[in-house]
């Protein structure tokens, strides 16, 4: 399937791997206004390096790491793009109640660190999506090189547009992907639909915790033109709109701040490690952690989990 998301082409579903719960469906309509599809345009445009693949394979040489023998473990400073690296991805994992039969999809893969995450430590099916291509060209490439391709795959796709059939997936989550998508009732509307009844969704964004000018640039945006933070009440009433109940939410404020100044301190000592995620958002990676870390302090921003059943 072919769609298009400003001037990139979106490849659905003609590859040769295929997880039988995630078939996409090239009969999904795809059109959107104008303007959202121009939003879209302008965040993968944000994340999109050149040459990424590369740059990571020439930073994990620096880091004395064998290509040939990657770890999901020797990915993860580059390929968790998120507040708390794996460990974050650890603590949600443990609350989706997660075993070998699940059949996930993770909304903004990224370049799959969770994805592959979730494939080694619980045996799931996933299926990634992102809007960007570059992300999904090096998420299907990396994956390869872990040989987990017979459980993980990766489309390029829009959230606002999941190329999937109905009850299609037992599980969802979206990690640092709400941030970049202003309409959340659509958002939360696509992902009840592609989930099975009583499937759950699990997310971990950054949210507005009080009022107050927010500090750009920021990882997943360098104006305020791609930044859509909103706050958990917003989250909640789009969920429950979308046919969600929410289950859990808990505020990870303490842990991001520790985990950031920690990063934050090793980067004065050191400079930056050889594998960060400076290789995805490339030199203002430390004005952009510093203005979350100082929102954070300043109690503007919070990250927090939810969790919500589709009812
Ligand atoms: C900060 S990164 C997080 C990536 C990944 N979830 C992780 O935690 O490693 C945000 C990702 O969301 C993707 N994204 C933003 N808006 C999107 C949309 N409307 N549809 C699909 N992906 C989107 C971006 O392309 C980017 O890869």
């Amino acid at each position: 399937m072919q769609t298009g998301v400003g001037s990139s082409t979106i490849v659905g579903s003609n590859d040769s791997t295929k997880l039988e719960c995630a078939e996409a469906n090239p009969t999904l309509p795809v059109i959107r206004e104008m303007k959202i599809v121009s939003t879209e345009a302008r965040v993968a445009g944000h994340y999109t390096r050149g040459g990424l693949e590369q740059t990571i394979l020439q930073a994990m040489a620096k880091a004395g790491k064998d290509a040939a023998r990657l770890t999901v473990e020797d990915l993860a400073p580059v390929d968790e793009f998120h507040v708390g690296g794996i460990e974050a991805t650890k603590d949600l994992a443990a609350q989706m109640d997660l075993g070998p039969e699940s059949c996930l999809l993770d909304v903004g893969c990224g370049i799959g660190g969770p994805a592959r995450y979730f494939a080694t430590e619980h045996g799931c099916k996933v299926t990634g999506i992102d809007l960007t291509e570059e992300f999904v060209l090096v998420a299907k490439s990396l994956t390869r090189r872990l040989n987990l391709d017979r459980l993980v795959e990766f489309h390029q796709a829009s959230a606002l547009a999941l190329p999937f059939g109905p009850s299609t997936f037992d599980r969802a989550y979206m990690i640092h992907v709400g941030m970049n998508i202003a309409d959340k009732a659509t958002l939360f509307g696509q992902m009840h639909r592609v989930l099975k009844p009583g499937g759950l969704l699990a997310i971990f964004d950054i949210m507005r915790a009080a009022r107050g000018p927010l500090r750009f640039p920021v990882p997943w945006a360098l104006t305020e033109e791609t930044s859509f933070v909103a706050e958990v009440s917003e989250y909640g009433d789009a969920l429950e709109a979308a046919g969600f109940r929410v289950t859990h939410q808990r505020g990870r404020r303490a842990f991001a701040v520790e985990f950031i100044a920690r990063n934050m301190a090793r980067m004065a000592q050191g400079g930056p490690p050889a594998l960060g995620i400076h290789l995805l958002v490339g030199e203002a990676a430390k004005p952009m952690l510093n203005n979350v870390l100082v929102m954070m302090e300043e109690g503007i921003l919070d990250p927090v989990e939810l969790c919500a059943v589709a009812v």
